[in-house]
């Protein structure tokens, strides 16, 4: 009799901790799957459909991290950034034709500022990583090679192109 009770007291002991360490179990479980619920839902409002946040959609992946503050043209800039493209991209780029790679003139009507200096200063990781670096890949069928380009120069290219793309809008405006 004495025995019985005592088995059962031991059997009520071993029935009450499985319960509360399962609670324990559930209510960890709980806590950490809405932990990742939650990051999992700013990450979605954080990323568009591409799998790549908002501003690396914009403007690539490079060390250009904020949006430039592009004042009026400077053409001795400009002139500077000619030479560059004449000496290290040439070889590849023709304004108006396409190259090895794409016509350039009309670069910044396809890319924003931040995205060409993004492109020139790093387009490797670009090239593994961006919707429009990859599908131009899958078009040109060469990789474009890092110039070692500085981000001054980087900078001079892109007065360059704004020079063009200045010229292109005022066409337009008197066609
Ligand atoms: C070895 C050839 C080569 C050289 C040199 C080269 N590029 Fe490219 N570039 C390409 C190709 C090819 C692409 C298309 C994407 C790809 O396949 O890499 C491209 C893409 C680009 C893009 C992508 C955006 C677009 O829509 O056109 C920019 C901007 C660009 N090049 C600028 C330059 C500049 C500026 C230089 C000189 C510093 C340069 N490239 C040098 C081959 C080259």
């Amino acid at each position: 009799m004495f025995n019985y009770n005592s088995n059962w007291l031991k059997t009520s002991i071993y029935l009450l901790l499985i319960i509360i360490s399962s609670l324990a179990f559930i209510t960890s479980c709980g806590g950490d799957s809405s932990e990742s619920d939650k990051s999992n839902l700013t990450e979605t409002m954080k990323t568009n459909t591409s799998g790549l946040s908002d501003w690396e959609l914009e403007n690539g992946f490079g060390p250009v991290k904020k949006k430039l503050n592009l004042g009026p043209i400077d053409n001795t800039m400009a002139a500077e950034g000619e030479k560059i493209f004449e000496s290290k991209c040439a070889s590849c780029h023709k304004l108006d034709e396409r190259y090895t790679g794409p016509a350039q003139r009309n670069v910044l009507q396809r890319v924003t500022p931040e995205f060409f200096m993004n492109t020139v200063l790093n387009p490797d990781e670009n090239l593994e990583k961006h919707p429009h670096s990859k599908k131009m890949l899958a078009e040109y069928m060469t990789k474009m090679t890092n110039q070692n380009v500085n981000l001054k120069d980087a900078r001079t290219l892109l007065e360059y192109f704004r020079v063009l793309d200045e010229e292109l809008k005022n066409q337009n405006k008197s066609n």
